[in-house]
């Protein structure tokens, strides 16, 4: 494939690379020659992940951590330092979703998902970003979702870790721009990763989230992981806290439909 984001030789960490958008964007990264750094819960997904990055010819270690977890996440960034070099970037792509009525979500449901949506995302950022400012370089993007600019039943915990990660990107990118640090989101639609396939049912997958997505459908892991490549690049120079919708046009407008265009031109 060719190298066309300028990113070879440079070093990324991803967590969450263990599956979905996180594994398909060390797989595009190895593919842009860049050395890589992949934690997941999941410590053996994430090594047999970079031994097949490292099958392409880049540097890659594959680490276990919890996000939620600060000392482990200073001792993996600082033991992803020694293994594939000073990194220019960090792609914070661990997450979970729970649904939950708010009326009865358990405290222990919420702070799963907001201790690794929001707080794992932080603690990433801040371990990397204080090597990166100290160094005057690098480029953070954060996975928001377009539940970052809305509402979702069942998804209160959800929807405020998101709405937060976009708080967190805008507020590094204001303390840190200084440094010659960037720091944006994306911030999908529904993607084809295990977390959809486990976690929604598939009607409302087609019936709903296809359905009132302009494109007619959900995003690949693998378009998420282009625009992630785009921001992490220098052809992103002047791009930053910028929230990037990847969502074939569902935030564009409220009255959409998949064949909305023709419904609202009949009379
Ligand atoms: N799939 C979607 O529709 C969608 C849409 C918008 C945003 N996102 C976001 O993208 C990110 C990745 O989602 P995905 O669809 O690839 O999910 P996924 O469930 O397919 O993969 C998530 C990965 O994160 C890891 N993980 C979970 N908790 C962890 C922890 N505490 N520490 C370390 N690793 C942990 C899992 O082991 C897994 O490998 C998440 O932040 C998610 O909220 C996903």
């Amino acid at each position: 494939m060719p190298q066309s984001f300028g990113l070879a030789g440079r070093a990324y960490l991803i967590t969450g690379a263990g599956q979905g958008i996180g594994q398909a964007l060390a797989l595009a990264l190895a593919d842009e020659g860049a050395n890589l750094a992949l934690a997941d819960l999941n410590g053996a997904a994430a090594t047999a992940l970079a031994k097949q990055c490292a099958a392409k010819g880049v540097r890659a270690a594959g680490f276990a951590l919890d996000v939620r977890d600060a000392a482990a996440t200073e001792a993996v960034v600082a033991a992803a330092e020694a293994a594939v070099g000073p990194l220019m970037g960090a792609v914070p792509c661990a997450g979970v979703a729970r649904a939950a009525p708010a009326t009865t979500m358990p405290e222990e449901v919420w702070d799963l998902v907001l201790d690794t949506n929001l707080k794992g995302t932080f603690l990433i950022c801040q371990a990397v970003g204080r090597r990166m400012s100290e160094r005057g370089a690098g480029a953070i993007v954060t996975i928001a979702s377009i539940t970052g600019f809305g509402g979702q039943s069942g998804r209160a915990n959800y929807a405020a870790s998101k709405w937060g990660v976009i708080g967190l990107t805008k507020t590094l990118a204001v303390e840190w721009g200084r440094f010659g640090l960037r720091v944006n989101a994306v911030a999908p639609n529904a993607v084809d990763t295990p977390m959809i396939r486990a976690g929604v049912p598939a009607e409302f997958v087609t019936g709903v989230m296809e359905d009132r997505t302009p494109m007619g459908r959900i995003a690949q892991p693998s378009e998420v992981a282009d625009a992630i490549l785009y921001l992490l690049s220098d052809r992103a120079s002047y791009v930053n806290g910028s929230i990037l919708p990847v969502d074939g046009g569902l935030t564009a407008g409220f009255l959409t439909h998949r064949s909305g265009a023709e419904m609202a031109l009949k009379r």
